[in-house]
């Protein structure tokens, strides 16, 4: 078998087309754009490009992008007290601080010191808990963006067998959360998972954020199955995902890297702000 090559990219920018739509219905009744605060700290260069394409695409979407570049020895109480600015600030539909933070900030602090309803990024413990409790809430992008894809692709997922490989809090926990609510019988495995390959080998969808070059081999995988790839690896060979390309032989439908899960991270950033400030002028 030769498995689908599922276009994120595409898909990403019809969620893009329908997003604009909506923002210009806001700004025709509210008489203002939405507007998306993004916060970057520091010089790492990688935040500096995703910044510098969130505010583009916030701009191509009709929003307003509101940046603020802080220097990498900002203090922790210079940082809330922006946060504190932006949450008061009624142009500011949502707020995202870039992570990874300079080591010496309290991640975790800044991050809930963000308001819940402005918390785009839904890393936010109440968003997190909303999202565990079946609550309406923001859901963090990229496994939303995820979830978008699986539905597109196989339609209905209940009763599906899903294995999610990584447990963090922006991907791993949030994903596995939205595949039970999707009625999928749902795995978590991670580092300390026992005999990885026969996990995966049951599943029907494989959600791969762990990090780490082509771990995901042909042979783990269950012929027919639909695999998301949301690593992102720097190597010699440029941008590899978490999935060998190979799996392709097996799997039924899987994300490229690049141009599969990354574009739809971006397009549901931009459907949470408008759906901030609909919920705001509403
Ligand atoms: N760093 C890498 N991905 C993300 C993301 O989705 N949101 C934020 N705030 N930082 C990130």
């Amino acid at each position: 078998m030769t498995a689908r090559i599922i276009d994120g990219k595409a898909f990403a920018a019809d969620v893009r087309a329908q997003v604009a739509e909506g923002v210009a219905q806001v700004a025709r009744e509210a008489g203002r754009k939405p507007g998306l605060a993004v916060v970057l700290v520091g010089e790492d260069p990688a935040s500096a490009v995703y910044v510098r394409s969130k505010g583009k695409a916030t701009v191509a979407a009709g929003m307003e992008s509101i940046e603020h570049r802080l220097p990498a020895d900002t203090t922790q109480d210079m940082l809330e007290r922006l946060v504190d600015q932006l949450n008061a600030d009624p142009a500011v539909d949502g707020i995202l601080v870039q992570l990874p933070l300079p080591g010496h900030l309290d991640e975790s602090a800044i991050i809930t010191r963000i308001d819940p309803d402005k918390d785009v990024d839904g890393f936010h413990p109440v968003n997190a808990g909303r999202l565990a409790t079946g609550l309406p809430g923001f859901v963090p992008c990229t496994p939303y963006g995820c979830l978008l894809l699986l539905r597109d692709v196989l339609g209905d997922l209940s009763g599906k067998d899903a294995v999610v490989i990584g447990r963090s809090n922006i991907v791993g926990k949030p994903m596995a959360q939205l595949l039970i609510g999707d009625s999928c019988t749902v795995t978590v495995a991670h580092s300390r998972t026992r005999d990885l390959p026969a996990v995966v080998k049951r599943a029907d969808i494989v959600v791969a954020a762990v990090g780490r070059a082509k771990m995901v081999k042909p042979d783990w995988i269950k012929p027919g199955a639909t695999l998301i790839d949301v690593g992102i690896n720097r190597t010699d060979e440029g941008l590899v995902g978490d999935i060998d390309p190979a799996c392709a032989d097996v799997a039924g439908a899987m994300t490229p890297v690049p141009g599969g899960v990354g574009p739809m991270t971006i397009a549901v950033l931009l459907r949470n702000t408008l759906v901030s400030a609909a919920r705001r002028e509403g």
